[in-house]
Order: structure tokens, then C-alpha cells, then sequence
């Protein structure tokens, strides 16, 4: 990709950021708490692309902006508490992790394949210009490099991440400068899944608690919840050259003659292609009702790891530590 463009925060610079984004782009927002890098939700393709900028090694779930509160209450399964938070704190510096909705239309990318989703109405005023004129929901996990601390200056996007992305939106420093506080009500027990720019004491008022700490093994304890979106039922076999007798072959790049059932990750055997079809590939094996399946070794670079790791979660033993979801 060519140069980055450093985007002004007027009506054209607003426009061309929207119009990256209806085109399957990337753009750096200003959030209140951090920048975001931002991209369709609902696209696998540009969702997938926001791995590949950041180079994360493994597919984390990711928080999806919303202009308002209306809008969040479609693509989740929506509560009293959710609703007395978000009265209280949205549009602002927190995040409310909620069980999706059928149909909300999302790419399983964003939610690394749970069912469950982070959703946040931010507060910076550029963030919801720019949610607006897009008309969508925006997955926008940090713009910075994995492994790298969150930008709060358009420099830092542009230092780390320039000519990975299309454009930053300039909205200047943020002014919370720490990321949104995570509140997890996907159970009775409200947990505090990150700390960050909303204190806790804050929701404990409203929520009539203090919210408890994340389960330690929450994914050991509860395997099948974790994993029910992205391991299939069927064994799974990896480095696959060819299926043998029995197995559904996953390819990666041309199928080989003859494979019964195939389907491939990217014919062309392109890595953005293959991450962005990898979820579906993985339902689509559990529709046919796939007992055993052989899946093609796939380049262990850039996105390639984030598919790797998640094809060997998939392979592991069920119910151990490696079938948990992902490390936050
Ligand atoms: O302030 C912020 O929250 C910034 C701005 C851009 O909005 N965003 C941000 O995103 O910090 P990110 O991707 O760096 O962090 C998202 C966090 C991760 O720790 C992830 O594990 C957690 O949200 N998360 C997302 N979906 C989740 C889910 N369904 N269940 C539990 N945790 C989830
Ligand atoms: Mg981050």
C-alpha cells in the first residue's frame, strides 16, 4: 500500500474516511480513550485486514463502535443492567460485552467466533461523526502494532502503522489517553473484564455492586461455551497434504483432484482471502456434517500465524486449556 493520509477533521476529510470505510478500508479514528482502527464490522475481508495491519498473532475478539444506544440494542441480546450502564456512562469511555443477537449481521471475525460481542458508544465527537456518515457498526480494536502500547496522538498511528492503513483522521490527543473500562454481562454476575477509563466505582453504583473479577478458568470451565463457534464437531487434522479416505479436505490455495466435499480457504491462496473465510469454512464443515477433516498446511507468516493458532486450538484435545477462546 502506498502513504498513509493524515485526514483534517472537516466535512471532506470526514467524507473521505466514510467512503475508505464503505469500501472495505482501513481508517485510524480518535476515540476519548484511544485511537481505533477502524474497519466494517460487518465484512469479513476488511475486518480480517485489521489483523493483518496489526499483525496480531491470534484472532482476539474485537469492540464494535455505534453511534447510540438504539443501535446496540438490535445486535445483542439486551438487558436491564446493560440499559441502566449505558444510560448512565454511554456515550463514553465504556465497553459492554453482551450475548449476540441471531442475525446481528456481524463478521465472525470480530468476535473471534464467541457468542457473545463488545460493543461501545463513543464519546469523541469525531468518532460519531464519522460513525454516522459510515452508517454502520465499526470493529475498532487499538491502532497500534500487536504487542505495542495504544497510540493517543495521530503521530503514533502514523509512526507504526503508515502504509499498512489507508488513512488516520486527525482529531488531535485523546483526552482519556487509557482504554474503555470492559464490563462483561453476559451472566448473572456482571465481571470487570479490563479496568480503563470508566472507574469501577462508577458502575458499582448503578449496578448496585461492585462487578467481580474475571472467572480465572473460564474457558477450562466452560469449554463448550467458549469454543461452539469455531471448533467443529468433526477431528481435525492439520499439515494435510492430501484428505485420506474418510476425511473433508480444507485447502489452502487449488484443491487437489478428486478431494469428495472439499472446500478451500482461498483458491488463489491469498492469506487476507483465507483469514476472512476461515469461520465459515469451520460451519460450513459442521452443515455437512464433517466426522473427520484434513486441513492443508497454510504459510506460517503475517496473518498465517493468527490462522494457525486457531486451526491448532481447533485440533487440540476438547475440553483442555487450549480449547479456551483466546488470551485477553
Ligand atoms: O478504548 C478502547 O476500548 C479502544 C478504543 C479504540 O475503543 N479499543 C480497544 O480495543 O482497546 P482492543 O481490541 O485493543 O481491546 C479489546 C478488548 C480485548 O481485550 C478483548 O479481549 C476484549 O476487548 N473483548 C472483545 N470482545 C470480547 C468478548 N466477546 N468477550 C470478552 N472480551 C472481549
Ligand atoms: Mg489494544
Amino acid at each position: 500500500m502506498s502513504q498513509t493520509r493524515l485526514l483534517p477533521a472537516d466535512d471532506t476529510g470526514k467524507d473521505g474516511a466514510a467512503a475508505i470505510l464503505r469500501a472495505g478500508g482501513l481508517v485510524a479514528m480518535p476515540t476519548e480513550t484511544v485511537y481505533g482502527l477502524a474497519a466494517d464490522a460487518r465484512s469479513d475481508v476488511a475486518v480480517a485486514r485489521i489483523f493483518e495491519a496489526k499483525g496480531r498473532p491470534r484472532f482476539n475478539p474485537l469492540i464494535v463502535h455505534l453511534p447510540d444506544i438504539a443501535t446496540a440494542r438490535r445486535l445483542v441480546k439486551w438487558d436491564d443492567r446493560a440499559e441502566a450502564v449505558a444510560q448512565a456512562f454511554w456515550p463514553g469511555p465504556l465497553t459492554l460485552v453482551l450475548p449476540l443477537a441471531e442475525n446481528a449481521g456481524l463478521s465472525p471475525l470480530v468476535t473471534a467466533g464467541l457468542d457473545s460481542v463488545a460493543l461501545r458508544v463513543p464519546a469523541h465527537p469525531l468518532a460519531r461523526d464519522l460513525l454516522l456518515r459510515f452508517g454502520g457498526p465499526l470493529a475498532a480494536p487499538s491502532a497500534n502494532p500487536s504487542g505495542r502500547v495504544s497510540p493517543t496522538e495521530p503521530a503514533h498511528v502514523m509512526e507504526a502503522l503508515n502504509g499498512r492503513i489507508e488513512a488516520v483522521l486527525d482529531g488531535g490527543p485523546c483526552a482519556v489517553g487509557v482504554e474503555s473500562t470492559i464490563l462483561g454481562l453476559t451472566h448473572d454476575t456482571p465481571r470487570l473484564l479490563r479496568p480503563g477509563g470508566l472507574p469501577a466505582e462508577a458502575l458499582a453504583e448503578v449496578l448496585g455492586a461492585m462487578p467481580q473479577p474475571p472467572e480465572a478458568a473460564a474457558g477450562i470451565t466452560a469449554p463448550g461455551q467458549m469454543t461452539s463457534h469455531y471448533a467443529p464437531r468433526g477431528r481435525v487434522r492439520l499439515e494435510a497434504i492430501a484428505p485420506e479416505p474418510g476425511e473433508t479436505y480444507l485447502g489452502f490455495g487449488p484443491l487437489p483432484a478428486g478431494a469428495e466435499g472439499a472446500m478451500t480457504l482461498s483458491a488463489s491462496g491469498d492469506i487476507v482471502e483465507a483469514a476472512a473465510r476461515l469461520f465459515h469454512c469451520l460451519h460450513e464443515l459442521d452443515r455437512a456434517g464433517a466426522e473427520r477433516i484434513a486441513v492443508a498446511p497454510v504459510p506460517d507468516r503475517g496473518l498465517g500465524r493468527a490462522i494457525n493458532d486457531r486451526l491448532r486450538r481447533a485440533a487440540a484435545p476438547r475440553g483442555g486449556p487450549e480449547s479456551t477462546s483466546y488470551a485477553p
